[in-house]
């Protein structure tokens, strides 16, 4: 059947790169005859009435380095158990249903792990659906890259070069608080980057005795008074667990933090210094997209269309460098990519003499 309407929704948390993503899929799709039909907040779009748009290349000019997405999303409306009442209902029926009657050919699923086993869940019912990785968190399997990760670590190394001037001029500890779930990938790549003294990652159980005399010795040998720790917001110490600022509630996925704050309140008399904590958060999802995420972003949604067109559903693009390849969705879901015991990047930052809390 040849696809001439491709529908098209960005779900689960935002991430620099989403407009990106959505202008390629529009632009791709009208340049091969086809029609884009943009969802609005995600699964919503094919659940509440009139919550769809057209969407033309001139109604996507401009936005390649906006943050958010033009679409609006949510990590809160999983189709299969929508929240409704205080209850859950199942409204994966509905959905297939709008499909069908909005006369989509395909459906092109921006998201993170959530978003895209939701998706693939579609797939299995019959809808042919394309996923397109984005996450800061940069935890999907099948794919080095995920969209909004290389923006998220570029704005995490600035604020820890801004923060290596105050921790320095008060000779202070400063623990740095970063996002990515259950893996460690933001704080390595930025605390590399940033020139961090120790990085805490959940792949790695870390003891703050450790940590704390690798901040002493730089003070007694190498006469730096002041530290810089990069925390993971999923990085718990050894024996113990990550910290939980909001448990999990009605499907709803748990809310790390407080890292920060904790090894902040533990190094300070351990070391005998001035400890302070900064919890980077949101801010790490918003802004610009760096020129990678919006190169990877342009190529996952033109090869996206690519595949609608070829007819190759249930699949998602991914970035396997130096290609951009389609991997199936049933080999990406119930799965993380977490940091490889024996990454490269592991040893790199051992070898920059950066303590990983072992
Ligand atoms: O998955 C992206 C992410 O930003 C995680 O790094 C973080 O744990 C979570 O989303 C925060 O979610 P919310 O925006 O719902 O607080």
């Amino acid at each position: 059947m040849t696809v001439k309407r491709i529908g098209v929704l960005t779900g689960g948390g935002d991430a620099p790169g989403l407009n990106a993503v959505i202008r390629a899929v529009v632009k791709a799709a009208a340049n091969r005859g086809c029609e884009a039909i943009g969802l609005e907040d995600s699964f919503d779009g094919l659940i509440v009435r009139d919550r769809w748009r057209r969407l033309t290349p001139r109604d996507v000019t401009g936005i390649l380095r906006v943050g958010g997405t033009i679409l609006g999303t949510t990590n809160r409306s999983n189709p299969f158990a929508y929240p409704v009442d205080g209850g859950t209902r199942d409204y994966s029926a509905h959905c297939l249903q709008t499909f069908h009657e909005l006369e989509l050919g395909a459906l092109i699923v921006i998201g993170g792990d959530g978003t895209l086993e939701i998706a693939h869940r579609f797939h299995t019912l019959g809808m042919p659906v394309i996923g397109v990785p984005k996450t800061i968190d940069n935890d999907i399997v099948e794919t080095t890259s995920t969209v909004g990760f290389d923006s998220a670590v570029a704005f995490a190394t600035d604020a820890i070069d801004r923060l290596h001037g105050t921790a320095e001029a008060h000779h202070r500890v400063m623990v740095v608080e970063v996002m990515g779930r259950y893996t460690g990938w933001i704080a390595l790549y930025a605390g590399i980057a940033g020139g961090a003294d120790a990085i805490l990652v959940p792949e790695i159980p870390f003891d703050l005795e450790i940590v704390a005399k690798w901040i002493m010795k730089r003070d007694t040998q190498f006469r730096a008074r002041f530290s810089i720790v990069v925390a993971a917001e999923g990085a718990k110490p050894a024996g113990g667990r990550a910290m939980v600022a909001e448990p999990e509630a009605g499907g709803h996925a748990e809310k790390l933090g407080g890292i920060g704050a904790f090894v902040a309140g533990r190094l300070g008399p351990l070391t005998g210094k001035e400890c302070r904590s900064v919890v980077l958060g949101h801010l790490q999802r918003g802004g610009a997209p760096t020129s990678d995420d919006r190169l990877l972003a342009t190529r996952f949604g033109a090869r996206a269309i690519e595949l609608a067109l070829d007819g190759q559903f249930g699949q998602m693009v991914a970035f396997q460098p130096p290609d951009i390849v389609a991997v199936p969705l049933d080999s990406v879901v119930g799965r993380t990519r977490n940091i490889p015991a024996e990454f490269d990047a592991l040893r790199t930052a051992r070898a920059a003499g950066i303590c990983l809390g072992d």
